[in-house]
């Protein structure tokens, strides 16, 4: 995409939950013009509908690596078609880690209630058998330069912690030396700066606000949803990260959520799964 390299019509503040005043800069949505930026995408859970919005917005902002932060499957409808563009683009250098629902989908001996078991075993027979074995296969963690991605809490990843606060917050960072840790898992997005005494401050930055990771401090990312928000925002949810200027954006996108419901009812899943799409919770 041409244009202006970068400019700004902010900076404006915002107060978080410390009281502290941070600086956000707010840019013009096409302002990554030849740089390397990277595409952060968490929890789809099946919704092909909201993965492809996503892909098409991120490829409109001229990003060059895809990050995939687990949960591409279960609740939604259509598992197979989300494994099959996320291998593409994995074959294809984008890097991918293991979700606890990804872990179900691929896991035959693992124990597990009922429900779960059978959401699990319906999306396990939407999967091939090389489709399953991607999904086993996968990674728990990846370091990439200063940041470690990772599903839930870093500092131990196979007990699929959420972070949802300062205190979550700081026991994931003590588990790695990177400077920044991106997950997803909670689907809510959030942002926890940890400054050089320890202390941490959390923030939602809002719609468009690129919110700069600087390198005096800490940092932990929590991703918006790509496929099942529940911040009470049904749009879409990904993040953008450039590593040359250490911005952070996260984008929210109408998709068409009349089609990934759909798919839901058509695949005989639990009609909550598809109503609690057009909510966002
Ligand atoms: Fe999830």
């Amino acid at each position: 995409m041409s244009g202006p390299d970068r400019y700004l019509s902010g900076p404006f503040f915002v107060q978080c939950d410390s009281g502290d005043l941070w600086v956000i800069l707010r840019y013009s949505a096409s302002l990554h013009g030849g740089m390397r930026v990277i595409a952060l995408f968490g929890d789809i859970h099946s919704n092909i509908q909201a993965l492809e919005a996503c892909l098409e917005d991120a490829e409109a902002h001229g990003v060059t690596r895809h990050v995939f932060l687990g949960d591409f499957v279960g609740y939604g409808g259509d598992p197979g078609k989300v494994l099959a563009k996320i291998e593409a683009l994995v074959s294809d250098g984008a890097v991918a880690v293991k979700g606890n629902h990804d872990d179900m989908a691929s896991d035959f001996d693992r124990e597990m209630n009922e429900t779960a078991a059978s959401a699990a075993n319906w999306t396990r027979s939407q999967l091939s058998r090389d489709q399953q074995a991607f999904l086993d296969a996968l990674p728990m963690l990846v370091e990439d330069e200063d940041r470690l991605y990772v599903h839930a809490d870093a500092s131990a990843p196979e007990k699929w912690r959420y972070v949802t606060d300062c205190a979550s917050a700081q026991l994931s960072l003590e588990g790695t030396q990177s400077r920044i840790v991106i997950c997803g898992h909670v689907h809510q997005p959030a942002i926890y700066g940890q400054a050089s005494d320890g202390s941490i401050s959390r923030f939602v930055p809002g719609d468009e606000a690129k919110v700069p990771l600087l390198s005096s401090r800490r940092w932990h990312v929590v991703l918006p949803s790509v496929g099942q928000p529940r911040d009470g925002n049904p749009l879409a949810g990904y993040g953008l990260y450039d590593p040359v200027s250490r911005q952070l954006e996260f984008r929210r996108l109408p998709y068409d959520i009349d089609g990934a419901a759909a798919s839901i009812r058509a695949a005989g899943l639990p009609g909550r799964l598809a109503d609690r799409l057009h909510v966002g919770r």
